[in-house]
């Protein structure tokens, strides 16, 4: 299992791996294509959905597509998976038909089970603990409109979830300082942060002024996630944490809007603010598709040398 090139989380994966995948994304967008025309001519991902998805679904299904490939699509409903077979069996069979996975689902053993078991590549479409496909996007958003990510200042604003883990697994590997604002009770792990800057990264919990002074990213994401029970607790201790006109206005005034969507509008984010002039939201959205191929080459075929 060791030299298969699955994409779990980005903490497990080298800075100059991760650069390098986004470097082939961003010259895939391009159009120059160094694997060729259809490099996964013949090649079959299979893309498992335990949660709802429209971005990303789409994206891998249309990257797979362009780069020559195909993809089979299961839902844990519709399929066995629902009605309670093993991930470990779900692996073993999918292996012996497809040419890699990529798997959404609740709990990160379900994700690592899959790769325990799989003999193919599994990518990560988010857990419940983090989403490294998302953040490849951003990265690769963030180059496009400010030219660079080291030293820049990132501001995450609202809830501790999912995406802002994978923005802490990033800090390290690609040295932006990371500022996180968060309420009591919706914070990212402690551990998760000390193990970030014990490898070099710049990551800090704070408060929102202090967060958002001299930030050149502003990312949020909704209060209540997929499968998130507390929604009335959530909308209470987040609703201080709206990125709204005034918020805005105390990061530089060239930062830019992030939010991985779908948005809950008027409450993470009003209006103004993502459909502002400051706002990369549909960047960022499309950037999955060309990120995407980047991990889907490095899966199947390695980097280039
Ligand atoms: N951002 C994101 O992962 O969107 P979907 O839930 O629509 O896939
Ligand atoms: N934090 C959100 C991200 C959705 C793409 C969720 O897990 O629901």
């Amino acid at each position: 299992m060791t030299d298969i090139r699955h994409f779990l989380d980005l903490d497990k994966m080298s800075a100059e791996t991760l650069s390098d995948i986004l470097d082939l994304g961003s010259v895939e967008k391009a159009g120059k294509a160094p694997f060729g025309d259809k490099p996964l001519a013949g090649k079959t991902l299979a893309l498992i959905f335990e949660k709802p998805s429209t971005r990303t679904r789409v994206s891998f299904e249309v990257g797979m597509r362009q780069l020559g490939g195909d993809v089979v699509t299961l839902d844990a409903e519709s399929s066995q998976i629902g009605r309670g077979e093993s991930i470990a069996d779900t692996a073993r069979v999918l292996s012996r038909f497809v040419d890699a996975i990529m798997i959404r689902t609740t709990d990160e053993s379900k994700l690592l089970e899959l790769a325990q078991y799989a003999t193919v590549p599994v990518i990560n479409g988010l857990t419940d603990q983090s989403h490294p496909c998302q953040i490849m996007a951003d990265l690769m958003t963030i180059k496009e409109h400010k030219g660079r990510l080291d030293g820049l200042k990132f501001a995450w604003v609202g809830d501790g979830n999912n995406v802002s883990t994978s923005f802490i697994h990033a800090a390290p590997k690609f040295g932006f300082a990371l500022d996180l604002a968060c309420p009591v009770g919706y914070r990212p792990n402690q551990g998760l942060i000390e193990t970030a800057n014990a490898e070099g990264g710049k990551v800090r919990l704070t408060d929102m002024d202090s967060a958002l002074d001299g930030a050149d990213v502003i990312v949020t994401d909704c209060w209540v996630s997929m499968g998130d029970k507390d929604a009335d607790a959530r909308m209470e201790a987040l609703t201080p944490y709206q990125i709204n006109a005034s918020t805005m206005a105390k990061a530089k005034p060239d930062a830019i809007f992030m939010h991985c969507l779908p948005a809950h509008r008027n409450e993470e984010v009003t209006d103004e603010v993502i459909d502002g002039p400051q706002s990369v939201v549909f960047d960022e959205a499309e950037n999955r598709l060309h990120a995407q191929k980047g991990v889907l080459l490095y899966c199947f075929n390695g980097l280039p040398s």
